[in-house]
């Protein structure tokens, strides 16, 4: 079953419940990102609670880990289901962080749906996505994560080459067919999440700047039912 997560990137509270109130009933499950916690913090979280709305606080946590730590330690006292962190942070931070009790699920960002080899070419001149993509996977997942962010193109490479390992796969970089994809780059449609059955999608753009968002996740939604009729799980 593929869970739709709408990621929130607007600026003042006033748009986020405008949206909260346009999806109501049809998706309940939120990302509360950078732009808009840094605007407004722990309102824009209580706000989504408020519509009954579930929060996955993505701040893409990267940092020593004591810092790291008390963070998701802080993410928990929000009341949040689950935050991210960049894989890339290593495995002590990655171990500190799945350490805290309780804490939110933790999902790991390997590379980010919008760099391609030519930008991680910086790190390591033969660097590849989808090496890079396999090696963080297997790390966060040995050190305790919850579940694997990378682009939907990634999964059953992934599936294939780590086949031992149970992972969870939170997708971004999501776009109809026909939709413009901004400045992502690694891409793949509602639909081929669903028929994958890719756990989570999140979906920010296309629905939040369209011109009807709940039509807009209505399309969504159809799109995967379409695909995969057994494999949404919408609210
Ligand atoms: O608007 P769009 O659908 O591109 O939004 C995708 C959301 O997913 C954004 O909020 C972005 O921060 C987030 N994200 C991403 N790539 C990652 C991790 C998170 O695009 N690797």
């Amino acid at each position: 079953m593929t869970q739709v997560i709408v990621a929130l990137d607007v600026d003042t509270i006033l748009k986020e419940e405008e949206l909260l109130k346009r999806l109501k009933g049809t998706i309940t499950h939120y990302k509360v990102g950078l732009r808009l916690f840094t605007a407004h913090g722990k309102r824009a979280v209580d706000l989504v609670h408020h519509y009954g709305g579930k929060v996955f606080l993505d701040l893409k946590f990267l940092d020593i880990p004591q810092t790291v730590a008390h963070a998701v330690h802080e993410s928990q006292r929000l009341g949040v289901e689950a935050v991210s962190l960049h894989l890339w942070g290593g495995a002590d931070m990655i171990a500190a962080a799945a350490e805290v009790a309780p804490r939110p699920k933790l999902w790991g960002v390997t590379v980010l749906t919008s760099l391609q080899n030519k930008d991680i070419k910086v790190f390591n001149r033969g660097a590849q996505v989808p090496s890079m993509v396999k090696n963080l996977a297997k790390l966060g997942w040995v050190h305790g994560i919850d579940g694997i962010i990378c682009s939907g193109q990634e999964v059953a490479p992934l599936r294939k080459s780590l086949p031992h390992l149970d992972l969870r796969f939170i997708v971004p970089g999501i776009r109809p067919a026909g939709v413009v994809r901004n400045d992502q780059r690694r891409i793949m449609t509602p639909g081929d999440a669903a028929r994958l059955g890719i756990d989570r999608i999140v979906i920010g753009r296309p629905i939040t700047m369209a011109p009807d968002p709940l039509k807009a996740a209505h399309d969504i939604l159809r799109e995967m039912v379409d695909a995969s009729p057994s494999a949404l799980e919408a609210t």
